[in-house]
């Protein structure tokens, strides 16, 4: 049975605007998630052209690929026109928390590639500060000892592991200055990923509202 929710709606609002930007001979990074897989057949739709994409997960490329979406490896091209993702939470300076599908490694390194960075949300996910959980995805290789470093805090997650073979947790502590805790991650050498994206990497916000879309620019 389809979702047909005010959130679902805003979240297609807010894809279908997104899918505009693509034009032909881009290459376009996709996202993770149930706003993404909006944004998916709304490209389809477009009848673009050729476009050349990368998948960041893959739920995504399957999806892509059935619409006849091309995907391919992201292992030759240096940079990306575009990328379009959702988010778990985005403060009014534009930090965002993802990785709530555990997808947030691969989406990371596709939205540093990016030229521009297009996150497409519903309204649910403005908040006036971070919340969390902060998804985490950790080196297999040493990670009793990563955990033991990273304290109580740090919960496994029961899912499978990540198609780079890390391991998913999140981190249930205090955020406070997301700037400082995102530092505080990057410095341990078990950590490979955390779901902090700091207004420095987002271009543009787009939330879906009923069925507008208010658009916003940030960091970069
Ligand atoms: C995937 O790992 C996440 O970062 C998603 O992009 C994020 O959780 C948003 O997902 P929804 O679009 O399903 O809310």
């Amino acid at each position: 049975m389809p979702d047909v929710t005010g959130a679902d709606t805003e979240k297609r609002v807010a894809a279908e605007a997104a899918a505009e930007l693509v034009e032909a001979g881009m290459t376009v990074g996709l996202g993770t998630g149930s706003t993404v897989a909006h944004l998916l057949p709304a490209l389809a739709r477009r009848g673009i052209g050729e476009i050349r994409c990368v998948a960041t997960s893959v739920a995504t490329e399957d999806q892509a690929r059935s619409l006849g979406i091309p995907v391919e490896e992201f292992s030759t091209l240096r940079r990306l026109d575009i990328a379009i993702d959702g988010t778990d939470e985005v403060t009014p300076e534009g930090w965002l928390i993802k990785g709530g599908g555990a997808a947030h490694l691969r989406e990371k390194i596709v939205a540093a590639a990016a030229e521009r960075f297009v996150v497409i949300a519903d309204s649910s996910k403005p908040v006036e500060a971070l919340r969390g959980p902060v998804p985490l995805e950790l080196f297999a290789f040493g990670i009793a000892s990563t955990l033991a470093r990273l304290g109580d805090d740090v919960e496994l997650r029961a899912v499978p592991a990540s198609p780079d073979g890390g391991v998913i947790a999140d981190y249930r502590g205090e955020i406070g200055d997301p700037a400082a805790l995102a530092a505080r991650l990057e410095a341990d050498p078990g950590v490979a990923a955390h779901g902090l994206f700091p207004p420095s990497m987002v271009s543009e916000l787009f939330v879906g509202r009923g069925e507008a879309v208010e658009r916003s620019s940030i960091g970069a």
